[in-house]
């Protein structure tokens, strides 16, 4: 099984092989990654050893989703809710970011991914941010895989901070409060310069979006699995994305 898994890795995907279609190919993926801490309790380990498995998940996925040809894939790997935390596992969460771009970030490069971050810097710590920072900078001009980290990223803070900025635009009398539209807000959003994801992935069996992409899943597809996100294999997303295939969306229409 796992050689199995090794040489996928290796091989460029063969649609056919695993029965999608390659003209319907999501364009964003977006994925809840939970169910780290469980997945360590039930293997009797500490939390902290399921998100340090996660990462291995997450470098799994990218490498999936870029053979694919998913040209935006979406993580939530912290929610501005998570602070609630422990301290002691937060500060472990906050370390991952720079511990997978030391080992990662070159094989990013080299494969053309261009990293991004959707969040909030403030409280983020210095090193969390110089590691994400120096990806974000050293990809810039990559025209691969987007792969999209939702870090310190909460929707509702993000819809408030639009309705902010353009309450002010409105005082400062740059902008009718007619004018605004579905795509002018879109522009002030965490996600701007981004399409909303086509699918939305949430491992761990919990079925909630817990404050992510509340506006820009309006009309994604859903899919949610059992699995706990270490756990979760290349067959786990190939399932999720035929499954993707087989619905028929109509934003309301006939
Ligand atoms: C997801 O796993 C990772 C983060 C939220 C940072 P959890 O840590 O939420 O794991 P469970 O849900 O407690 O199992
Ligand atoms: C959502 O998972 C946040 C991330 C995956 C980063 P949580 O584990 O924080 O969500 P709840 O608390 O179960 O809703
Ligand atoms: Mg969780």
């Amino acid at each position: 099984m796992l050689k199995r898994l090794k040489n996928w890795f290796k091989k460029p995907l063969s649609i056919r092989e695993e029965q999608l279609q390659a003209e319907n190919i999501p364009e964003h993926v977006a994925i809840i990654m939970d169910g780290n801490g469980r997945w360590a309790k039930s293997r009797g380990l500490p939390r902290i050893a399921g998100h340090h498995s996660g990462m291995k998940a997450v470098k799994r996925i990218t490498m999936a989703a870029d053979r694919l040809g998913i040209k935006y894939l979406t993580l939530y790997a912290f929610s501005t809710e998570n602070w609630k935390r422990p301290k002691a596992e937060v500060d472990f969460l906050m370390r991952l970011p720079q511990e997978f771009l030391a080992i990662e970030l070159e094989d990013l490069i080299k494969n053309n991914v261009q990293v991004r971050m959707m969040g909030y810097k403030e409280g983020l710590p210095d090193y969390t941010l110089q590691a994400i920072d120096e990806a974000v900078e050293k990809t810039r001009h990559n025209t691969g895989l987007v792969l999209n980290f939702a870090l310190n990223y909460g929707s509702r803070m993000e819809v408030i901070d639009a309705v902010r900025a353009i309450a002010e635009e409105v005082k400062a009398g740059r902008l009718e409060s007619a004018a605004i539209s579905e795509q002018s807000l879109d522009g002030y959003l965490l996600s701007k310069n981004i399409p909303d994801p086509d699918l939305l992935i949430r491992t761990s069996g919990e079925l909630r979006i817990s404050n992510f992409m509340l506006w820009q899943l309006a009309y994604s597809e859903l899919w949610f699995t059992d699995v706990y996100w270490p756990e979760f294999m290349d067959e786990h997303f190939y399932e999720a994305i035929r499954e993707y295939q087989r619905r028929a969306r109509r934003y309301g229409g006939l």
